[in-house]
């Protein structure tokens, strides 16, 4: 919230990261990621360097391992989008400088980080509120939601067809954040119960990159979770609505939700360039 009232009042540019370079390595398609880092850290004074795994050495057959070794020798940071999970703890293994998870098939957790500062930028706090996932309840977004949100206090339901609840792994973790947080973690499986009087209404593309050959399935398993006018209805009077973006329009959700009063997708979207900037100078400021 800090870099973002900065920048609305002219601070553009805050040195933090001068003379440092990054990494910033795609796996997979990205539209917002992609720019949100790239701008990231030209407004902090610092070097991207944006590269596509499909241009590098690595299509051709270079371990991950060297790649890292090799890149962390030439930069301050790597910022990578994979396709495998255990690529990015490679990667770690193997660097001698930061690795930040820009999404995995397992988490996404700088969209979370924006999601809540979305959240708390809307209600002035985040302690208390109820948030409902509605949707793909396995999904890297789900996922880091589960971790982040109970880790800041709120209570996380998570509304899903029973294939698609999370795994317990995720679920245990976020249930012992919430000891902490005083917050709690449901795992449902009715729309209608798991939406209502919730304060956050959030879903994402049914069909999550790595997935397409489930799709019909997932169509047909996740269609009466689509958040529409009918479901919107049972929320808190005051709700919001998230999608992390990019969205289906017309399967998991509706024009007229996403479009509409209670949508704050874009402030959302927005909110990741100026959480990205506090990810680095939080990092930075220490490394
Ligand atoms: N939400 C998100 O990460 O968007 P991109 O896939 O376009 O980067």
């Amino acid at each position: 919230l800090e870099f973002k009232k900065r920048y609305y009042s002219g601070e553009r540019r805050v040195e933090l990261l001068r003379d440092r370079s990054f990494a910033i390595l795609f796996e997979k398609p990205s539209t917002r990621t992609r720019v949100r880092f790239e701008l990231a850290i030209v407004q902090l004074g610092g070097h991207p360097i944006v590269l596509y795994s499909h241009e590098l050495q690595l299509a051709r057959g270079e371990t991950i391992a060297d790649t890292a070794r090799v890149l962390s020798r030439y930069v301050d940071g790597i910022i990578a989008r994979v396709k495998k999970h255990e690529s990015l703890v490679e990667l770690a293994r193997h660097s001698r400088v930061p690795v930040i998870n820009a999404l995995s098939d397992r988490e996404h957790p700088v969209q979370a980080l924006g999601d809540l500062m979305t959240v708390r930028e809307r209600f002035g706090r985040l302690k208390g509120l109820t948030l409902a996932f509605v949707g793909d309840g396995k999904s890297n977004v789900c996922n880091s939601l589960l971790l982040a949100a109970s880790m800041a206090g709120l209570n996380v339901r998570v509304v899903a067809p029973r294939p698609l609840w999370p795994s317990r792994e995720y679920v245990e973790y976020a249930k012992k954040m919430c000891e902490d947080s005083n917050c709690t973690v449901e795992i449902l499986e009715d729309p209608k119960e798991g939406v209502r009087d919730a304060d956050v209404l959030y879903t994402d593309v049914w069909v999550s990159m790595g997935f397409e050959e489930e799709r019909d399935w997932r169509r047909r398993i996740l269609r009466p979770y689509q958040v529409n006018r009918e479901l919107i209805q049972l929320a808190s009077k005051d709700h919001v609505f998230m999608h992390c973006l990019p969205a289906m329009r017309g399967e998991e959700v509706t024009d007229d939700v996403i479009d509409g009063p209670s949508s704050i997708v874009w402030e959302q979207a927005e909110n990741r360039l100026h959480v990205q900037k506090g990810l680095l100078a939080y990092m930075y400021e220490r490394v």
